[in-house]
């Protein structure tokens, strides 16, 4: 379990943007400057390339101590390598370049140390945090609602009892239970690694807000949430409405924020027959996916070979035989829970590791995961100080997903054959996609801001859960079902497994979902599946397999890596505007958005929420002890 749990780690903190390996050179031209990039861009790729390696070869065995020592010893080498490297960057006299490129290389050299500049050993204080956090969610130690001797994890146990239960007091009592078991306790190890992260800001001589965003803008990311607000603001009156019919005005009121504990269950439930839309679309008409991949006997290598063909049908270079036998394996030891594929991406030579569970949505998911070992193939001339593509391959795998997910394309690929897609079932997809994409992205929006202002300063750690819970009822429209006291830490388990050290993992969820859509908007225009001025059929059933186009304008993307700020780097596949904005999203949800407006008109609901009266204190009790290290 815990070698499984640090491979995650690893990979997390491995997406950072770091460059860079090498000797030195006291000679400050250019051409000694060129001399030590190309060395350390060997040097690097060595490194990622034995790390990969090693990270992969533990999956093979969960119980193989040696091969997680190994990784560690692997992991701080390269840790100690970046740092020296960085080191050695700083001799060369970068005032005297001639050459932009030059000076864009070293000027982004700044940020490549990233936690590394820490040291081993207040290094593996974070990875010690980080791990504890993502135990959070697997810990049995919640003790059932109906049975007070049974303990219960969050995950998967909790989850699937949001999935079915209809008892909003036993909602609350998880709700509650699990915050007040585990607050505290994650909250200390929460504040170590923000006093660590801090730490690592310092040595960086950038602001910890810096290290944090990366290249993600905050600004930009409220101006998406501005647009989509309209639509939000139509769905949550909806929600609230349907919630309202289903347990009565005693547990939720019409013109209040939802409580926290049934917007959880609305978001557990939106694949599931119990969810709010099911008086209206009932989960039964939609396809029995699951069922249909059995029948045509898929496994999981057919999924993955499936997702595969989708990027070989855009002229993708096919993966070889041996690439498959040695670089993309199942994982041999046993299946947990919600198991996750890793891809191993930090070089040209990527590594795949999936799991064994085989249902609908992991073969949606495959055609991501693929997305991302493209990705890193398109790159393969590219320099390691460029090899990071700033996070794009998600939104480029959701939207292959987007496409893969069309009834078009599951009948023209002979999956679902048997089965008639009628504008009912459509619209039941689409909501069920929607809710899920605009609840996940407010939240996703909502844990970004509220890191980013504390490290920016504008709130203090002991005013965090304060400010939280603001910004959850300002853009959410939640609130939590009770007065929360000086011990609560209210995030939920996703917030703290989706911490790492240098990356921002729900920021970037948060661009995957917006630009995915801006994505596949651009791939239907491109392949001709979708046209502006025709608007002949709506744009979520467009599938741009098979086209080259659209191919070559994703590699023309790609290749290009980090060797040009993100911006230049979108404007290869949006010239006319590229930014990051809500217009696809909105566009692709249309029917959506029309049909609540008149639900909401029928039922005469009133959209958006006056303040939750809930009290929220100032966090004062955290465990401030210090960590011991690992070795
Ligand atoms: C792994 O490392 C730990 C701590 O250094 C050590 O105690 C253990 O013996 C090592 N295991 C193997 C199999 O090398
Ligand atoms: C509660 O769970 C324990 C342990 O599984 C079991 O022995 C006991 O019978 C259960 N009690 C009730 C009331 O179901
Ligand atoms: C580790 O970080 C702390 C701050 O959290 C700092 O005081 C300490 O000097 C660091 N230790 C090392 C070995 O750098
Ligand atoms: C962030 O985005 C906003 C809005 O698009 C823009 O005005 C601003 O210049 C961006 N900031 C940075 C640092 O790129
Ligand atoms: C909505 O309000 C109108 C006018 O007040 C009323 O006639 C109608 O019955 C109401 N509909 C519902 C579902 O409450």
């Amino acid at each position: 379990m815990i070698v499984r749990i640090l491979c995650f780690l690893f990979a997390v903190l491995l997406t950072a943007n770091i460059c860079n390996a090498g000797v030195p050179s006291s000679n400050s031209n250019e051409q000694a400057a060129r001399a030590f990039l190309k060395e350390a861009s060997t040097k690097f790729f060595e490194y990622n390339d034995n790390l990969a390696q090693k990270q992969f070869q533990m999956y093979e065995d969960d119980s193989d101590e040696e091969a997680a020592n190994a990784t560690y010893k692997n992991f701080f080498a390269k840790a100690k390598l970046t740092v020296e490297i960085f080191e050695d960057s700083k001799k060369f006299d970068q005032s005297k370049f001639t050459d932009p490129e030059l000076k864009y290389v070293f000027e982004n050299f700044k940020k490549s140390p990233g936690v590394f500049i820490l040291g081993e050993e207040n290094l593996s204080k974070i990875l010690q945090s980080l791990t504890l956090l993502e135990e959070l969610a697997s810990d049995k130690d919640i003790p059932s609602y109906h049975n007070k001797s049974i303990d219960l994890a969050f995950f998967p146990d909790i989850q699937e009892i949001f999935a079915k239960s209809n008892d909003p007091a036993e909602l609350k009592y998880y709700w509650k239970t699990w915050r007040d078991k585990n607050g505290a306790w994650a909250t200390s190890y929460f504040v170590k690694l923000i006093k660590l992260l801090k730490e690592a800001a310092k040595l960086n001589e950038i602001t910890p807000l810096q290290l944090w965003l990366d290249e993600y803008n905050i600004t930009e990311m409220e101006n998406v949430m501005t647009q989509m607000e309209p639509f939000y603001l139509q769905l949550h009156g909806f929600i609230r409405n349907q919630l309202l019919k289903k347990y009565g005005d005693l547990v939720i009121k019409p013109k209040k924020p939802i409580p926290h504990h049934l917007f959880e269950q609305v978001l557990a439930q939106t694949w599931t027959s119990g969810s709010i839309i099911d008086d209206k679309y009932p989960h039964k008409d939609l396809p029995p996916y699951d069922e249909i991949l059995k029948q045509n006997n898929y496994d999981t290598l057919k999924m993955f070979k499936m997702a595969d063909g989708f990027y070989r049908s855009m002229g993708f270079n096919s993966i070889s035989e041996e690439y498959w036998t040695n670089h993309i394996k199942m994982n041999s030891n046993e299946d947990e829970g919600d198991c996750k594929a890793m891809v191993f991406d930090e070089s040209p030579n990527v590594y795949l590791r999936y799991c064994q569970k085989m249902d609908f949505r992991k073969f949606l998911q495959a055609h991501g995961y693929m997305g991302e070992v493209y990705y890193a193939r398109e790159k393969i001339d590219l320099p390691a100080y460029y090899f990071d593509s700033y996070g794009l391959e998600y939104p480029v795998g959701e939207a292959v997903i987007l496409s893969a997910s069309t009834p078009k394309h599951l009948s023209s690929i002979g999956l679902v054959t048997q089965f008639r897609f009628t504008d009912e079932v459509k619209m039941n997809r689409l909501l069920r996609m929607g809710i899920h994409t605009l609840l996940n992205a407010r939240v996703y929006f909502v844990h970004s801001k509220v890191m980013a202002d504390l490290f920016a300063g504008i709130v203090d750690i002991t005013d965090l859960n304060k400010r939280y819970w603001k910004l959850m009822e300002k853009y959410v429209g939640v609130a939590p079902p009770n007065n929360r006291g000086p011990d609560a830490y209210d995030f939920p388990f996703k917030f703290y497994t989706s911490l790492s050290a240098n990356g921002n993992e729900q920021a970037s969820k948060f661009m995957g979902e917006v630009l995915g859509y801006q994505i596949y908007e651009k791939l239907c225009e491109i392949s001709g599946q979708y046209s502006k001025s025709k608007e002949s059929e709506p744009i979520n059933n467009c599938d741009f397999y098979g086209s080259e186009k659209a191919g070559e304008a994703l590699k023309k993307m790609m290749r290009l890596g980090s060797s040009k700020p993100m911006r230049e780097v979108l404007a290869t596949i949006f010239p006319e505007n590229p930014t990051v904005n809500a217009d696809s999203l909105i566009k692709y949800y249309t029917p959506m958005k029309n049909w609540l407006i008149e639900r909401n008109r029928e039922d005469n609901v009133s959209v958006g929420w006056r303040h939750s009266k809930k009290k929220i204190s100032i966090v004062t009790n955290y465990d401030d002890e210090e960590l011991v290290p690992l070795k």
